[in-house]
């Protein structure tokens, strides 16, 4: 094969790229455009408020940074369990179609170790987050601040780390040490 020939055949491939790049340009560029003028916005969903930002991806962290300001009992906990959670965790918590919130059989090192918030979870303060970010999953971010501590209350009450009677806030919470909470080997500073 010649040299020019290979020359050729290196070069088709930055061609047809050009070329598809040019036909892609001159189809996307009128688009841009009429986007761009549009006085209507884009009927496929609407941006999100700061408001609506915070509701659904709340930014906790395991020492309570972040944490809502709210309070909440154990006995209100257990009437919105049973309205919004029995259905898929448990009546009791035990589990049904999803994984049980309540109660947990050691130990850890087992094969099949029963991770649970009781047995495995490091931090009180990852339960509020993981409820307001994604529970109940039909309808994430809609519990307010004070529905959360109450379910907080409540689950941690029946793990038997908080006394059902007494008012949980964010003080309270990420006072909570979890039976686990030296279990984790720390990677990094
Ligand atoms: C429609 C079923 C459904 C409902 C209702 C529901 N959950 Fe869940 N929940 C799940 C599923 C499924 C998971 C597992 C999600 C995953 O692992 O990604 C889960 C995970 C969790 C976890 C993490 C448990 C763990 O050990 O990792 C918590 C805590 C939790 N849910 C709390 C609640 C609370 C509180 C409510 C009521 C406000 C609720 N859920 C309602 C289905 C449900």
């Amino acid at each position: 094969m010649s040299t020019l020939k290979i020359a050729r055949i290196v070069q088709l491939p930055p061609l047809l790229l050009a070329s598809l790049l040019f036909s892609f340009s001159s189809l996307t560029t009128p688009l841009a455009h009429a986007d761009s003028t549009a006085s209507t916005p884009s009927p496929m969903g609407k941006p999100l408020d700061t408001g609506s930002i915070t509701r659904l991806a709340p930014n906790i962290y395991p020492n309570g940074q972040g944490l809502p300001d709210g309070m909440g009992l154990a006995k209100n906990g257990s009437v919105l369990y049973q309205a919004h959670c029995a259905n898929c965790h448990g009546s009791k918590g035990e589990g049904a179609t999803a994984q049980g919130l309540i109660g947990g059989d050691g130990p850890l090192s087992a094969h099949d170790a029963d991770k649970t918030i009781l047995t495995y979870w490091p931090y009180a303060t990852t339960l509020i987050d993981t409820i307001a970010r994604s529970m109940p999953p039909a309808a994430p971010g809609h519990l307010s601040a004070d529905e959360l501590y109450s379910l907080c209350a409540y689950l941690l009450a029946e793990n038997g780390l908080w006394a059902r009677d007494q008012p949980m806030g964010p003080k309270e919470l990420a006072a909570i040490v979890m039976p686990n909470r030296n279990g984790f080997i720390r990677k990094f500073p």
